[in-house]
């Protein structure tokens, strides 16, 4: 079985991260994000993952070498010289999607973090026999996401992406199921899955929509990357994996909520958690404070720092005794000076940053 997963975008909206590296590549709980679907892929039987790439895929391509020789899985490139949308990338893969003996294949956003019930998704698909299945999630403030509404047994009767007005607040989680015939539906141009395909579809009964079990959360903002982490770090699952503070560890870890790269080091007096993620070879000075936090890879916080409801890009270093908060978003390689305080401040890549910044803003 195939899957294709939608990789395009600029991922503007988790900039500064996204200006270094693309959205799926962004490391989310110590893994690249992508890495967290292929890993599901791989366990569902899949053999083949195509990434349909418009943006920065030499990148993408150097990244994704060792991951499909570490997870045994086939890793292919579709590449859009102009964005294709959502749906166009499907025409463009169409021969490497027929090219396969099961009749149906998997799509993905990219940027959506769950629990992967796929075996769950392919049953229910089966059951129903029609040409789709999504996965569908409820949530507080639909108007950002496709909205559908549904008869009692999952056909779809209506799908509105972005409403205006209240429809319903179950939504599109961005996990999909199709049959191979979907394609005869979607042309060669850029095309929005949501807005041109999704509605004619369900017009004809041929889309359903199954409930997804367990957490989920779009992570291409860095509000709702956080509380990704946090959903992440409370699942059972995560749960195995989390940092249990040793007998006589000289730092302390609140509520099990903490992963930590076993190459990082962690000096004394620590307060970790809840809900923090530390990468690999991060350095942590002593008696350092992290409160919903992710520090990325390479990373040095210096002693007595305090970080609350923000991502440390890759490569940064923060000073002693700093505090930043409030969504503070360092890019790849920032240097805060010592007892720097940061509110709110999002960071581009390379930038040394002196003094304090009181007011959330963008700072280059
Ligand atoms: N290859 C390719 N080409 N991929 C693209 C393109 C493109 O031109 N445009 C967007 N994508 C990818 C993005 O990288 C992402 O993985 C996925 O398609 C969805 O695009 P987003 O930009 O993240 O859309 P959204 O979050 O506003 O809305 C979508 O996701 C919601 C769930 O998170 C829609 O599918 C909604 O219906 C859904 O509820
Ligand atoms: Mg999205």
């Amino acid at each position: 079985m195939k899957a294709l997963i939608l990789v395009g975008g600029y991922g503007t909206r988790l900039r500064p991260l996204t200006l270094s590296i693309p959205k799926p590549l962004v490391p989310f709980a110590n893994k690249p994000m992508i890495i967290h679907q292929i890993e599901a892929l791989k366990n569902v039987g899949c053999t083949e993952v195509v990434l349909a790439v418009s943006y920065k895929p030499i990148d993408m391509m150097e990244e994704m070498k060792k991951y499909e020789d570490e997870y045994k899985i086939k890793i292919t490139y579709s590449h859009e010289t102009s964005p294709m949308g959502t749906a166009g990338p499907l025409a463009l893969a169409r021969e490497v999607l027929l090219a396969d003996n099961t009749d149906m294949f998997f799509v993905l956003n990219s940027d959506v973090i769950c629990e992967y019930p796929l075996a769950d998704l392919v049953t229910f698909h089966k059951k129903h026999g029609k040409e789709g299945t999504i996965m569908v999630t409820k949530v507080e403030e639909p108007s950002k996401y496709g909205v559908v509404v549904t008869k009692e047994d999952g056909e779809i009767q209506k799908f509105v992406e972005k409403p205006q007005v209240f429809v319903g607040n179950r939504i599109n989680a961005g996990i999909y199921l199709f049959n191979k015939e979907i394609l005869d539906r979607i042309e060669l141009r850029p095309t929005s899955i949501e807005k041109e395909i999704f509605p004619v579809m369900s017009s004809s009964g041929n889309l359903f929509a199954m409930d997804l079990p367990g957490f989920w959360m779009d992570i291409g903002q860095p509000k709702d990357f956080l509380t990704g982490m946090c959903m992440l770090l409370a699942s059972p699952k995560f749960k195995e994996k989390a940092l249990k503070a040793p007998q006589d560890a000289s730092y302390k870890v609140v509520n099990d909520t903490v992963l930590v790269h076993p190459s990082a080091k962690i000096g004394k007096g620590c307060v970790l958690g809840p809900n923090v993620v530390i990468g690999e070879n991060v350095v942590i000075g002593d008696g350092v404070r992290l409160e919903r936090t992710t520090i990325m890879h390479d990373c040095k916080i210096g002693s007595y720092s305090l970080i609350k409801s923000s991502i440390v890009g890759w490569s940064s270093t923060v000073g002693m005794w700093c505090r930043l908060d409030n969504i503070t978003v360092l890019g790849e390689d920032v240097q805060i000076r010592d007892e720097v305080f940061i509110n709110g401040g999002m960071i581009l890549p390379h930038k040394g940053v002196n003094e304090n910044i009181l007011e959330p803003g963008i700072f280059m």
